[in-house]
């Protein structure tokens, strides 16, 4: 069979990436300029900054792809570009880049669902079957998503309010710790005990999540302490808001999976992916009580944003016959 060697651009927070894979499994290269230390200084992402930025790079950031790849244009059957979710400006110049690549050298251009794309980076360690349940916890996202198979997809839970990256980076931030604050509470947690009650998130759904009356529930505890001049330990706070929100998160994922006939295979896609305990608590506490199903954890260069999972969710939309056309706008607020 002749090889599908697709081209991928991610542009829709704070990271340049372009990347390419060859049949869906390849990686023959993926490049990420992060803008991780200039957002540090303000806190969090700023969107016109990044914008900016993503500007500066892209153009660089292709080039070197190819060139990593060892591929010219003339090999690439597709180009793959987030359309959504995301920061509007910041989609804007991956898909400007996209269709103008798309465009100058004749390939289909194909649009892709970020949140398909940290799914589909599950690809590159397992072969994914289905029917597949994916827990997905970003920056930006919090969902159980149901695939019956690669080209349906059921959001079964979501968050209500917050995203569970959000909680993490916010508590980081009253707690005085540099951005991007999950990966700072999943070091401070190992060195805490969970001794201290916060609010256990409530949802009417039993796969819906909740995440900013814990979040709250950490900004009074803070706020209480001072008033009374009372000290904390700050591990044990990361500790217990990381077990608090961990459980809420684990106790939908276990009702999905009582719940939900057929699941051959559960993935876990997005940055909180990451995280250190909530990797221990999947593969040591909840995959041996479902022998059946088949648990893949991507490693940590799969979870964070890259091109590579957008030319493999591209890759397998173009395999489904899908074409954008080149009149398509961003879509911050992209269904999947
Ligand atoms: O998927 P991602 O790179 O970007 C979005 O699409 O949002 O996820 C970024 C999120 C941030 O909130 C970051 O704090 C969180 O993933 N994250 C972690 C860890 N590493 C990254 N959260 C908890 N523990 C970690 N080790
Ligand atoms: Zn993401």
């Amino acid at each position: 069979m002749k090889d599908t060697i697709v081209l991928g651009i991610e542009s829709s927070c704070d990271e340049t990436a372009v990347a390419i894979v060859k049949n869906r499994k390849e990686v023959l290269s993926s490049v990420v300029a992060s803008q991780i230390d200039v957002h540090k200084e303000f806190g969090g992402v700023v969107p016109e900054v990044a914008s900016r930025i993503h500007v500066e790079n892209i153009s660089m950031v292709i080039d070197q792809a190819l060139k990593k790849a060892g591929c010219t244009m003339e090999e690439i059957d597709a180009v793959a570009v987030t359309q959504g979710p995301g920061l509007v400006g910041c989609l804007h110049i991956g898909l400007q880049a996209a269709k103008t690549m798309a465009w100058t050298f004749h390939k289909p251009l194909v649009a892709v669902h970020h949140i398909a794309g940290h799914i589909f980076a599950n690809e590159m360690v397992s072969d994914l079957q289905y029917p597949l349940l994916a827990l997905v916890v970003s920056g930006g996202h919090t969902e159980l998503v149901y695939l019956k198979d690669e080209n349906s997809f059921e959001v079964l839970g979501e968050t209500q309010d917050d995203a569970i990256g959000e909680a993490f980076d916010k508590v980081a931030r009253v707690m005085g710790l540099p951005y991007p604050g999950g990966p700072q509470i999943d070091r401070l947690a190992k060195e805490g005990n969970n001794v201290y009650a916060l609010a256990k998130p409530k949802t009417e759904n039993p796969m819906d999540f909740s995440f900013s009356g814990l979040k709250s529930s950490v900004l009074q505890f803070q706020a209480r302490c001072a008033r009374r001049q009372e000290n904390f330990v700050p591990a044990d706070l990361a500790c217990s808001f990381q077990e608090t929100a961990l459980e809420a998160l684990l106790s939908r994922v276990t009702y999905a999976l009582d719940h939900v006939s057929g699941i051959r295979h559960f993935v876990v896609a997005g940055g909180v992916a990451a995280n250190s305990r909530l990797r221990t608590l999947i593969t040591e506490t909840i995959a041996p009580n479902y022998p059946q199903i088949r648990f893949t954890i991507p490693p940590l260069s799969c979870c964070t944003d890259n091109a590579a999972m957008i030319a493999i969710a591209g890759t397998i939309a173009y395999q489904h016959g899908r074409r954008s056309s080149f009149d398509i706008g961003a879509q911050p607020g992209m269904p999947l």
